[in-house]
C-alpha cells in the first residue's frame, strides 16, 4: 500500500519507517524543510536506538522518501496517516491546531478516495471533528479510522513492530481486513472498535500506567515509615497477574512528553462533560510532589542546603532518550538553586536539550558522572540511565566532600553500597 505519513516526530517518524518494512511505501511528511533536508541525509530529528539505520536502508531501497509537500504526498497515497503534536493549552487540553490544520490541507489536496488514519493521540469526538471539517471542504469519498499509538521512547522500534496489541476504531466495518493487512506481521493481537472507544483507550491506557506509578511511589513513602521495602512489595505484588509485575518501580515519578499531557486532558475530558475525575486528579497530584522527596531527604541529611555542591546524575525523563520534556529533574534542580546549592550536572545525552531549556550561573555542566560527584556534598540520581550501575562506588566515596547517595531511582542493591562508606538513601527502601 501507499501511505502517507504527516508528522515526524517520534510517532510519525517511527510508524513510517516501520510500515516499509511489511512491505508497504511510505512518504513521511513534514512543514518543517530544514528537518526533511536533514531526514533525506539519513540524519534522524529524534534520538531513537536503531532509527538511522532503517531509515538508510529503506530510502536505498526505494520504500520510504521525505518530503515537505503535503498536497503532493496525499496525492500519491491510498494511506494517509495523522501523527502531529497534540500538545497541551495553558488549561490542560489537547491542542487540534495541527490536526485540524493538517485535516483541512489533506482535504484540499484530495483528487479520490482515501483513508485517513488518525495516530496521534485526540480527544475523544475528534476525528468526528476531522469528518466533518474534511466533508466541508471536499466532495471526494474518505474513510476515517482511530489508530492509537502505543509505543515508547527509547523502544520506539521494538514496539512498533511487536505491540502487544494493535487498536483500530472505525464505523466502516468493510475497512478492516485492509487494516488488518497494513499491520501485517506485527502482531495478531487486533483489537478492533469503534471509533470514539479507539480514542478513549489510549487515554485510559496513559492514565492507567500513570496510576500504578503514582499508587507504587505513595506505598513506597509509606513503606519508608512502617519499615517495609517498595520493591519486595512489589515483586510480590507484581506476580499477581491481575496486577501485573511492569510499571511498580518506585522514584521520583514519571514526566515525558505523554503521560503528563495525557492525564491533563483526560481530566478535561471528563471535566467538560461534568465528571470529576477525582482518581486521576491525586494520580497527577502525588506525582508532581514525588520530585520534590528529592530535596527533602538533601535536608534530612545535610541540613540547609545553601552553598551544599549537588551532583546530578540523569536529566532525561527516562533512560535511552535525551528528552527532557516534563524530566522532574527539571523542577528538581530549579529547587536546588532557588535554596542557593551549585549544581553538578550530568546526563549521558540530555545535557544539551536540558541546558537550551534551564541554564542558570549555580550550575556547573559535567562531561562524566564522577566529575559531577567530585567534591560534592551529596549525588543525585534522578534518571536510571545503566551506565550508572557500572560506576565504582568505592572510588567515588573518596572524591565527594561529603558521602551521601540519593538514589532517585533504586538502581543499586544494598550489596553495591556495603562497605562504600556512603550515606544511601533511596525510595520506599530501609536505609
Ligand atoms: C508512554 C507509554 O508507556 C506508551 O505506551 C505511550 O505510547 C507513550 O507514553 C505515548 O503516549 O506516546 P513514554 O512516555 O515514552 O511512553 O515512557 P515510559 O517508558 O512509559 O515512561 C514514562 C515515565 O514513567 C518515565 O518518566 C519513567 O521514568 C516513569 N516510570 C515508568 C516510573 O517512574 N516507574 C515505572 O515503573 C515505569
Amino acid at each position: 500500500m501507499k501511505l502517507a505519513v504527516i508528522g515526524t516526530g517520534y510517532v510519525g517518524l517511527v510508524s513510517g519507517v516501520c510500515f516499509t518494512l511489511n512491505g508497504n511505501h511510505v512518504i513521511c511528511v513534514d512543514k518543517d524543510e530544514q528537518k526533511i533536508e536533514k531526514l533525506n541525509r539519513m540524519e534522524s530529528p529524534i534520538y531513537e536506538p536503531g532509527i538511522e539505520a532503517l531509515i538508510e536502508m529503506n530510502l536505498r531501497e526505494g520504500r520510504l522518501s521525505f518530503s515537505s509537500d503535503l498536497q503532493e504526498s496525499v496525492r500519491r497515497s491510498d494511506i494517509v496517516i495523522l501523527a502531529v503534536g497534540t500538545p497541551s493549552l495553558p488549561g490542560g487540553e489537547a491542542d487540534l491546531r495541527y490536526i485540524e490544520g493538517a485535516a483541512a490541507e489533506i482535504a484540499q489536496a484530495m483528487e479520490g478516495y482515501k483513508i485517513i488514519m488518525t495516530k496521534s493521540t485526540v480527544p475523544v469526538g475528534t476525528n468526528e471533528r476531522i469528518r466533518q471539517l474534511i466533508s466541508s471542504l471536499t466532495n471526494h469519498p474518505f474513510d476515517i479510522v482511530s489508530a492509537p499509538e502505543f509505543l515508547r521512547e527509547g523502544s520506539a522500534i521494538r514496539d512498533t513492530l511487536h505491540p502487544d496489541r494493535i487498536v483500530i476504531g472505525l464505523d466502516n466495518q468493510a475497512l478492516e481486513p485492509t487494516m488488518r493487512e497494513l499491520h501485517k506481521g506485527f502482531t495478531e493481537n487486533v483489537f478492533v472498535t469503534d471509533i470514539r472507544s479507539a480514542e478513549m483507550i489510549k487515554y485510559a491506557s496513559n492514565a492507567f500506567l500513570a496510576t500504578k506509578i503514582s499508587f507504587i511511589n505513595e506505598i513506597a513513602n509509606i513503606c519508608e515509615k512502617v519499615g517495609a521495602d517498595v520493591t519486595e512489595v512489589a515483586g510480590g505484588m507484581g506476580m499477581d497477574q491481575r496486577i501485573g509485575a511492569t510499571f511498580l518501580q518506585a522514584g521520583i515519578g514519571y514526566g515525558g512528553s505523554c503521560f503528563p499531557k495525557d492525564t491533563n486532558a483526560l481530566i478535561q475530558i471528563a471535566g467538560n462533560v461534568d465528571y470529576e475525575f477525582k482518581l486521576l486528579k491525586s494520580v497527577v497530584e502525588v506525582n508532581k510532589g514525588q520530585r520534590f522527596m528529592i530535596i527533602s531527604k538533601l535536608h534530612e541529611s545535610l541540613g540547609s542546603l545553601r552553598g551544599a555542591v549537588i551532583g546530578i546524575w540523569g536529566l532525561a525523563f527516562k533512560p535511552n532518550t535525551d528528552d527532557v520534556r516534563e524530566a522532574p529533574a527539571r523542577e528538581i534542580v530549579e529547587a536546588l538553586v532557588a535554596e542557593g546549592a551549585i549544581v553538578k550536572l550530568y546526563d549521558p545525552i540530555a545535557a544539551e536539550n536540558f541546558r537550551k531549556e534551564y541554564d542558570h550561573p549555580q550550575l556547573r555542566w559535567c562531561g562524566l558522572a564522577e566529575e559531577a560527584a567530585e567534591g560534592s556534598d551529596a549525588v543525585c540520581l534522578l534518571t536510571d540511565w545503566s551506565q550508572f550501575k557500572e560506576i565504582n562506588l568505592h572510588q567515588l566515596a573518596g572524591t565527594m566532600r561529603r558521602q551521601v547517595l540519593i538514589d532517585g531511582r533504586n538502581v543499586y542493591t544494598k550489596e553495591q553500597i556495603e562497605g562504600t562508606g556512603l550515606e544511601y538513601i533511596s525510595v520506599g527502601r530501609p536505609q
